[in-house]
């Protein structure tokens, strides 16, 4: 077992993921609103009218809705791997009425910011909430523990999928869930990496890693995990992201080259799923 809590040393954070979650602060930047750090999903927002700041942490909320739609977390014990500032750990309390939350994330700062953003839930119901730094490839939490794990825009800055499956499998319970929502390539052909690296500085700086979801669910299914599923989400992802970005970011710059990426077939934007027999 890797993830006995008594063993746990802090984990180590690679500097890509170090700088833009520590010093840079990625949820200050204004792109990203209300405290999330995703692209958002923009099935419910009128992508034909002006957006508002409204619509933006609607689509961030709905993200992880759709997670927490297929975690199905309702009365279980539950983890989010990579929580961040931990407001969908707060959504996910308020709306899908699990017994517990636990919020994990690598960076000590992020999980400084979660305990700040939740300070009033965290005094009120401390039986209910908790965040732990811990790394997805390491979780610091027994076998079994939980009913369902999730995570939402964290998968790609994870090094090993195959030590975070492994993890996943280890610390639910029979029959307990996992969702992840992330990007990935669209398969393995070669050359999607380089292609990346050429239009999204988050892939050439190294704090994004291009590998296809088809590495994921493989990881998954050998770790023992069955009913593993993949679906694409990147037509309710990207175009409201690019629209959202085109406020701020002209054509042409590199945040605009996501759009490409998935018109290009390179980059898609996944949920993926599975169920620990
Ligand atoms: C893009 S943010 C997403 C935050 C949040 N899920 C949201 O949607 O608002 C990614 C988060 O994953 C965390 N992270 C990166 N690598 C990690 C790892 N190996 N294990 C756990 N957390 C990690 C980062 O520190 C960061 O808080």
């Amino acid at each position: 077992m890797t993830g006995d809590p008594r063993q746990q040393s802090a984990p180590v954070v690679r500097p890509s993921v170090w700088e833009t979650y520590g010093p840079a602060d990625l949820s200050a930047v204004p792109v990203f609103s209300g405290g999330f750090i995703n692209f958002g999903y923009w099935g419910s927002v009128d992508l034909g009218s002006p957006l508002s700041e409204g619509d933006r942490v609607r689509s961030e909320q709905d993200l992880y809705r759709q997670v927490l739609d297929a975690a199905a977390p309702g009365g279980g014990r539950a983890v989010e791997v990579g929580c961040g500032l931990g407001l969908g750990c707060a959504l996910a309390l308020e709306e899908y009425r699990p017994e517990a939350i636990t919020g994990v994330d690598i960076h000590p700062q992020q999980l400084q910011r979660a305990r700040l953003a939740n300070a009033p839930l965290l005094e009120a119901r401390p039986d209910r909430l908790r965040f732990v730094l811990g790394a997805a490839e390491s979780l610091p939490f027994g076998d079994g523990e939980f009913d369902c794990l999730y995570s939402v825009e964290a998968a790609q800055h994870f090094p090993d999928l195959s030590a975070f499956a492994r993890e996943a499998a280890r610390v639910l319970r029979p029959g307990g869930r996992v969702a992840v929502a992330s990007f990935f390539t669209v398969d393995g052909a070669p050359g999607h990496a380089d292609r990346l690296a050429g239009l999204l500085d988050s892939f050439a700086s190294g704090l994004d890693i291009a590998r296809p979801a088809s590495r994921l669910t493989d990881a998954l299914a050998g770790a023992g995990l069955v009913d593993v599923r993949t679906r694409s989400i990147g037509p309710q992802v990207w175009p409201g992201w690019d629209r959202w970005l085109s406020r701020l970011w002209e054509p042409g710059t590199w945040p605009r080259n996501f759009l490409a990426a998935w018109e290009q077939r390179i980059l898609d934007y996944y949920l993926i799923t599975a169920t620990r027999p």
